[in-house]
């Protein structure tokens, strides 16, 4: 759908109408107040000039009503946007639990996507409308950001660590990507498109892809090269701790510490194992910073995810 400003990219996601209202909000009365107060200046600056040589100013000692009435309608006017925009913010900070998951990761210049299935593509992203798309965003380099206009979003990818951002497309249609952090000699070629298609259509794009993260994830987990499995067994006898059930719960930490094992710790704890030690296991575990890429990560973090407590189904 195309905005009724034409000055506007197209509004495509659930939340752009009402971003473009808050930005219209702002810049609104933004232009009142300058307006308003340019016309004051000119208009006092001329109704009060001073007419001849001997001519003295009234001594005025101020006014309660007129500086309570400048105070309190600014105030109210700059809190409902404070309050306005830290809400929607919030709202985009916090992709909601029944979200779709796609891996995206930034490279000197382009974007690498993966879908839940497994299926991957370059610099496009196919996207069913109607949805909550959640994107795990990493970068194998240098700090990029990942930028959607139609729909209103758009996050940094930065180096070591995992960012979020979601979005839930209401248009089909073909959507500008573009890196908006400058990453070196051809960051403005580092562009792509968004395709939403009907649920419908996704599924049969998704049925014409191959390959599989989750395979991928379970297979760098079995692969001796980085030989995941032989400590971390699925019952608790491994020299470190068993990962199944580990996503998402509460890890109690050597020295007494506990932290949630989100994506962002078992990335810490992949390329870094000795920051947060699980309490009764040993530092003993090597750092594969350098020995896996981002993507691989990404893989493996997708499987570690869908290992279930032991004694229960759908883990292996
Ligand atoms: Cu990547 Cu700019």
């Amino acid at each position: 759908m195309q905005t009724p400003f034409p000055l506007l990219p197209p509004n495509a996601s659930s939340v752009a109408t009402e971003m473009d209202l808050l930005y219209l909000f702002i810049t609104a009365v933004s232009a009142f107040f300058v307006v308003l107060v340019a016309a004051l200046v000119l208009f006092f600056a001329l109704k009060y000039r001073r007419r001849h040589p001997e001519e003295v100013g009234a001594d005025i000692h101020g006014s309660l009503v007129l500086e309570l009435t400048w105070t309190i309608i600014p105030l109210v006017l700059s809190l409902v946007m404070f309050v306005w925009g830290a809400d929607l913010f919030f709202r985009l900070a916090r992709p909601p639990q029944d979200s779709m998951d796609i891996f995206v990761v930034g490279k000197q210049w382009m974007w690498k996507v993966q879908h839940p299935s497994g299926v991957r593509e370059i610099n496009e992203m196919h996207v069913p409308t109607g949805r909550n798309v959640r994107i795990f965003l990493g970068s194998e380099d240098v700090l990029h950001d990942y930028s959607i206009p139609a729909f209103r979003v758009k996050m940094d990818a930065v180096p070591g660590k995992i960012t979020t951002m979601w979005f839930n497309a209401t248009q089909p249609g073909t959507y500008h990507i573009f890196c908006a952090e400058f990453c070196g000699t051809k960051h403005s070629g580092m562009i792509g498109s968004v395709i939403a298609m009907a649920p419908e259509d996704y599924e049969r794009w998704l049925s014409g892809g191959s390959g599989s993260a989750l395979n991928s994830g379970e297979k760098l987990f079995n692969d001796p090269a980085y030989a995941c499995v032989t400590c971390h067994k699925a019952d608790s006898s491994g020299r470190g701790p068993t990962l199944h059930g580990v996503y998402g719960s509460t890890v109690p930490l050597v020295g007494g510490g506990k932290v949630v094992a989100d994506e962002n710790y078992l990335r810490e704890s992949i390329m870094n194992p000795t920051a947060k030690v699980v309490e009764g296991y040993l530092p003993i575990m090597p750092s594969f910073q350098g020995t896996i890429n981002e993507e691989n990560l990404m893989q493996l973090i997708a499987y570690i995810k869908t290992l279930k407590p032991a004694g229960t189904s759908g883990g292996k």
